[in-house]
């Protein structure tokens, strides 16, 4: 059985909807334009939001007025302010939304997840993590577009390592330091290198590199590295094998440990987790009321990387909701 059938498309540029089609089925009559005319014309439980991010308010606007809950491709929305004024349209509504933050719910990441909050290794102390590439030439990562976008490395790509900076320590941010450059032999009009330094509410410490315009590609997508130090481990992801590390018995022991399994991970997981809440289920980790906190990580480190200061993540978030 599907869990979802979809009834309409919309995208303002009428050349996807060949592709779009042939992809979900559907027949050309029920491709559409305008998001309100398709939810007038159409019976729908709800949407998915998968316009450029300047546009999402406008979808969730269309999904309020027709009465039918969202799911949201990260970031929620193109401004901290913006993120706000949806997280207050939808709460006041009362409708459900959730936001797609598909790496966090990869089976690798889950599984060092579980690992660290199973306790058996001890406290967790700080956490590193890495996703470099050698992306520094137009096309090599997606549209050009990319390359013309501000702070494009932190809302394309470090957006979903923030939130899973959020789920392997176990808590929101407290204070965000990020110092972002270009070098000169980028293609990219703006920052595409990072170094972040984050403190989480709950002490724990978490360091990130990302960048795209190395000479070499370390971690790309779903190959993340992710260091967990706890008090009687260290535990180490890398290319998708994890690996427990400790020299406290007088020698090195290592173990590799098999990744979790389970039926679905990435989408395919995110999307069942939001359709059994639709039908009377638990809220799912990643919902908009959840995912405001990776939000204000990701603002919150624009803001760091603009000017300089650390940021104070939760006065930041308190100063915009
Ligand atoms: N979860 C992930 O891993 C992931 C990966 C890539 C992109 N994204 C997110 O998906 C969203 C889309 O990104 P993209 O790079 O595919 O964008 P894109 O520029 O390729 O646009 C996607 C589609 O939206 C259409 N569109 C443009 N304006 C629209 C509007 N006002 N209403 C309806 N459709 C409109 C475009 O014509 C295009 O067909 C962004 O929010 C982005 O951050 C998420």
């Amino acid at each position: 059985m599907r869990l979802i059938e979809p009834v309409a498309i919309v995208d303002v540029t009428p050349d996807s909807f060949p592709d779009a089609c042939a992809g979900l089925g559907l027949d050309e009559s029920k491709c559409y334009t305008d998001t309100d005319r398709a939810l007038e014309e159409n019976k729908a439980d709800f949407v998915i939001v998968s316009s450029p991010t300047q546009f999402h308010e406008e979808a969730v606007d269309s999904a309020i007025r027709h009465e039918v809950d969202m799911l949201i491709e990260k970031p929620i929305a193109h401004t901290m302010e913006a993120c706000c004024r949806i997280h207050r349209k939808v709460t006041e509504a009362g409708r459900k939304a959730a936001v797609v933050m598909s790496h966090r719910f990869d089976q690798d990441k889950q599984s060092l997840e579980r690992m660290i909050k199973s306790g058996d290794h001890g406290k967790l102390d700080y956490l590193i993590g890495r996703n470099t590439w050698a992306c520094r030439r137009v096309g090599t990562w997606g549209p050009e577009h990319r390359y013309r976008k501000p702070d494009v490395l932190l809302t394309e790509g470090t957006v979903h390592h923030f939130d899973i900076i959020r789920s392997l320590t176990g808590s929101n941010a407290r204070t965000m330091h990020a110092i972002t450059w270009n070098p000169d032999w980028s293609e990219f009009d703006h920052d595409a290198q990072a170094l972040i330094l984050m403190e989480m509410e709950n002490g724990v410490k978490a360091m990130y590199e990302g960048a795209m315009t190395n000479a070499t590609t370390l971690n790309n997508w779903l190959d993340e590295y992710f260091r967990a130090e706890c008090e009687n481990a260290t535990l180490e992801l890398d290319h998708r094998k994890l690996r427990h590390l400790s020299d406290l018995d007088g020698e090195r022991k290592i173990r590799e440990i098999p990744l979790a399994q389970q039926e679905f991970w990435l989408d395919t997981w995110i999307t069942k987790m939001f359709v059994d809440w639709l039908l009377g289920g638990p809220e799912p980790p990643n919902s908009l009321d959840d995912n405001i906190q990776c939000a204000a990580m990701l603002y919150a480190a624009i803001e760091s990387s603009h000017s300089g200061k650390i940021v104070d993540v939760q006065k930041f978030l308190r100063r915009h909701m």
